[in-house]
C-alpha cells in the first residue's frame, strides 16, 4: 500500500517534493521550526508558578499577529513532528529497513521516539494550565509505579505550596535540555548515512510552513484555564499526539502503561535481530585499486575509508571497506574507474561484490549482445521499474552498481539498445543508486558515460509515478493534501475532548509518606562504648534498625477506600512507608473516617480524623498525612 501511495503522490508532487519520500528531511525541518519558534516564545515567558500562564496569555493577546502565531506554530510543528516521525518509522518498518546494516539507524530511531516525547510532554507543564497540571501529575504517577525515591513524585503536584518556582526551573531545564539531547541523537541517527536528505525541497518546505501558519491563524492555540488544586475539569482538551498516554494509563494502570511502552520499545529494538543472513560486504581488489576515492564518495552508507597505501605501489591511498556498515549494494563497483571491460573483455574492478561480481554481469551482457537483443540492466528491488521494456534481463543489486562503460560495451558488442531500470527517484532502496546513475550518464559525476554512445540507444526507467498530472490537478491535489494534514494536526491537538471523571463523580487522593515507629527504641551509648568506636562513628545514641509497618484505613460513606498495611522501604526495613491512591467516588455528602497507626505496641496512639465532607462533582479531595506538621490534612 505504501509504495502505491508513494507512486500516486509522485504524480502530483514529483519525487523531489513527495512528502512520503522525504519524511526524515521533513522531521528535521519541523524540528528547526519548533526550535526557532520556541526561542521566540521563551523570550516572553515568565518561568514562575504565578507568572507562567499569565505571560503566555499576554503574549497571545498583545501580539496575536506574531507572538500568538509563533506559539501556535510551536505547538502545531511539534505535533506534525510526532506525526512525521511515526510515519517515517512505519515506512521504514514496512520496507524492512530494520535489517542488517540498517540496525544502527533503526535503533537510534527508536531511541529518538523517547526523546521526542520527553521534549514535548514537558512543554505542556510549562504552560501550567489545567492540561499541564494534569499531564505533570499523571507523569509523576506513572514514574511512581516504580516506588523509587523517599516520597512519591506526585507529592510535588498535589497542592499549591508543593509547586514551587524551583520546580519550574527544573521544567525549563528539561524543556531545553531534552530537545538538545534529541538533536544530538538525531545527529547520531544519520551519522552512518552519506549525502543525507535533511533539507526538504523548496516546494515541500514552503508548503509545510504555509500549512502550519494557516492552521495557526485559523485555530490559534490558547491555554486552558490556569492550574487549580481543588478540582479537576470534567473534560480536558488534550493534545493527543503527545498526551495520549495519560488517558491510556487511567484506563488501565501505571504498570500496564509501562508494559505497553517498554514492551513496544523492546519489540522495536528486537526487530533487527530477526534479520536474515547478511549479504557479503564489498571487497577491495588491491592490485586494481588506484586510490582515487570515488567509491568512498559514492558509498551511500559511509562504509569505505581511504587509508595510506599498504602494498608499496606508487599510489597514496587505498580503499578499505568496513563490512559491518556495508549494505552490499555494489554502488562502489559502479563508480570504480577500473570497472571497465579490458581488451579481452573481462572486468576486474578495484572493488566488487563477492555475491554478484561485475564479471558475471559483463559475461551475461556479452552473451545477450551477441544475440542482438536489447539488454535491461535492472535493480532487483524495483520489479515495476523494468515494466517499460521486454529486453533480456540482467539483475543488479542496485542500478548504481552498473558502471556506465557497460552500456557502451553492450552496444559495441551488438545490443541494439540498453535500458537501466531501478527504483523511483528519491526512493532508491540504497538511497543514491539512481541519482548517481543519472549523473554519470549526464556526465556530471565520474565515471562518465562515453560521449560517443548514441543517447537514443540508452534509456533509464525509474519506477514511480512516471506520468505527471496536469499542472492544475497538481496544484489542487497539493493544496488538498496539505489542508488535510494541517486539519488533522490542528484537530488531534485538541479533539476529541477527554473525559477525566465519569459524570457525577469526584476524585479522592490519599497520600501517606511516613516512617513507622522504631521496633526497638534508641539508647544512649556509655562513655566506654563511645571510646571503643572509631572517632567518626561516635554517635551518642545507638538505634537498632527496623521499623513498624504503617496501617492506613480510609472509609468514605461506609465504603472502604484504602485498607493497607505498608511495609517500611529500604534494605534494612527502616525507611518510610509510602502510599498514594487516586480514586473516583460519587459526589455528595459523605462520612469520612481516616485512621493511621504506625506502631506494633499494644495501646499505642493512632492518628484519626472523622468528619462529614461535601464533595461536588469534579472536586478533588486530597487526604495528606504529615505527622510532623500535625497529622491528617484534608486539602
Ligand atoms: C526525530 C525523528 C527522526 C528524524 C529527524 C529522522 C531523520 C532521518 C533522516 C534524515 C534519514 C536519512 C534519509 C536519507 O537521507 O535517505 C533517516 C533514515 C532512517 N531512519 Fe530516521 N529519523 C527520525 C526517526 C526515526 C525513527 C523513529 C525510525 C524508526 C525506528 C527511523 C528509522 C530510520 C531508518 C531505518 C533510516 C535508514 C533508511 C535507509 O537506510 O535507507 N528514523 N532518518
Ligand atoms: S557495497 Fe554499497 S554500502 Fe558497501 S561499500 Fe560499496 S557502496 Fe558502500
Ligand atoms: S573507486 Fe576503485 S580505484 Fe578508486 S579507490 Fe575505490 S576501489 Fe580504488
Amino acid at each position: 500500500m505504501v509504495p502505491s501511495l508513494e507512486r500516486a503522490f509522485d504524480r502530483f508532487f514529483g519525487p523531489r517534493a513527495n512528502p512520503w519520500r522525504h519524511l526524515g528531511a521533513l522531521a528535521f525541518f519541523l524540528f528547526w521550526i519548533v526550535a526557532a519558534t520556541g526561542v521566540y516564545v521563551y523570550a516572553f515567558f515568565d518561568p514562575s508558578v504565578a507568572g507562567a500562564h499569565r505571560s503566555l496569555e499576554r503574549l497571545a493577546r498583545e501580539q496575536w499577529w506574531l507572538g500568538g502565531v509563533m506559539r501556535s506554530l510551536h505547538r502545531y510543528a511539534s505535533d506534525a513532528f510526532v506525526a512525521v516521525a511515526l510515519l517515517h518509522l512505519a515506512r521504514e518498518a514496512l520496507a524492512g529497513h530494520f535489517r542488517g546494516f540498517r540496525w544502527f539507524s533503526w535503533t537510534t530511531g527508536v531511541i529518538l521516539l523517547w526523546f521526542i516525547y520527553g521534549s514535548g510532554v514537558v512543554g505542556y507543564w510549562l504552560v501550567w494550565d489545567r492540561v499541564g497540571q494534569f499531564s505533570a501529575t499523571a507523569t509523576a504517577e506513572w514514574f511512581d509505579a516504580f516506588g523509587l525515591g523517599s516520597a512519591p513524585m506526585v507529592r510535588n503536584f498535589l497542592s499549591r505550596p508543593d509547586v514551587t518556582d524551583r520546580l519550574f526551573s527544573l521544567f525549563v531545564f528539561l524543556h531545553i535540555g531534552v530537545p538538545l539531547a534529541l538533536l544530538a541523537v538525531m545527529w547520531v541517527h544519520i551519522e552512518r548515512i552519506a549525502h543525507t536528505d535533511t533539507v526538504p525541497s523548496r516546494a515541500l518546505g514552503w508548503g509545510t510552513l504555509a500549512m502550519l501558519v494557516a492552521a495557526s491563524l485559523l485555530r490559534p492555540v490558547a491555554s486552558d484555564a490556569p492550574a487549580a488544586f481543588g478540582s479537576l475539569p470534567q473534560t480536558l482538551r488534550l493534545d493527543w499526539f503527545y498526551l495520549f498516554a495519560h488517558p491510556l494509563m487511567y484506563a488501565t494502570s501505571a504498570e500496564v502503561l509501562w508494559l505497553i511502552a517498554g514492551g513496544a520499545t523492546l519489540a522495536l529494538l528486537a526487530l533487527p535481530l530477526l534479520a536474515r543472513r547478511r549479504a557479503a560486504a564489498a571487497q577491495v581488489r588491491l592490485a586494481r585499486c588506484t586510490g582515487c576515492a570515488r567509491c568512498a564518495h559514492d558509498c551511500p552508507y559511509l562504509a569505505i575509508s581511504m587509508v595510506p597505501r599498504s602494498d608499496g605501489r606508487a599510489f597514496l591511498k587505498q580503499a578499505v571497506v568496513r563490512p559491518e556498515q556495508c549494505a552490499a549494494c555494489g554502488i562502489c563497483a559502479g563508480s570504480c574507474p577500473t570497472a571497465v571491460p579490458g581488451a579481452k573483455g573481462e572486468v576486474a574492478p578495484g572493488i566488487d561484490l563477492p555475491g554478484l561480481a561485475l564479471e558475471a554481469i559483463r559475461a551475461q551482457a556479452a552473451q545477450f549482445a551477441a544475440q542482438g537483443r536489447e539488454i535491461v540492466f535492472a535493480c532487483r528491488h524495483a520489479p515495476s521499474g523494468r515494466q517499460g521494456s521486454d529486453g533480456a534481463l540482467i539483475e543488479l543489486e542496485c542500478a548504481g552498481q552498473l558502471p556506465p562503460s557497460f552500456a557502451d560495451y553492450a552496444i559495441r558488442r551488438g545490443a541494439p539498445s540498453v535500458v537501466i531500470a531501478g527504483c523511483a527517484l528519491n526512493g532508491c532502496e540504497y538511497r543514491l543508486g539512481n541519482r548517481w546513475t543519472d549523473a554519470r550518464i549526464a556526465g556530471t559525476r565520474e565515471p562518465h558515460l562515453n560521449p560517443s554512445v548514441a543517447r537514443e540507444r540508452l534509456r533509464t526507467l525509474w519506477a514511480g509515478g512516471k506520468m505527471r498530472a496536469p499542472r492544475a490537478a497538481r496544484v489542487a491535489v497539493q493544496v488538498a493534501a496539505f489542508a488535510v494534514f494541517g486539519a488533522l494536526v490542528a484537530w488531534l491537538s485538541f479533539e476529541p475532548p477527554y473525559r477525566t471523571l465519569p459524570a457525577g463523580e469526584a476524585l479522592v487522593r490519599v497520600i501517606v509518606v511516613h516512617a513507622g515507629e522504631r521496633l526497638q527504641p534508641c539508647r544512649k551509648r556509655s562513655p566506654a562504648e563511645l571510646a571503643a568506636l572509631a572517632p567518626n562513628m561516635r554517635a551518642p545514641e545507638a538505634c537498632p534498625r527496623g521499623r513498624a509497618p504503617v496501617e492506613v484505613d480510609v472509609q468514605l460513606g461506609g465504603r472502604v477506600l484504602v485498607r493497607e498495611v505498608l511495609a517500611p522501604t529500604g534494605v534494612a526495613a527502616d525507611g518510610t512507608a509510602q502510599l498514594y491512591r487516586r480514586l473516583a467516588v460519587p459526589a455528595g455528602r459523605h462520612a469520612l473516617q481516616v485512621r493511621i497507626r504506625d506502631s506494633l505496641r499494644p495501646g499505642a496512639r493512632a492518628w484519626e480524623r472523622t468528619e462529614t465532607v461535601e464533595i461536588a462533582a469534579g472536586q478533588v479531595l486530597t487526604i495528606d498525612f504529615r505527622a510532623g506538621d500535625g497529622g491528617i490534612f484534608l486539602l
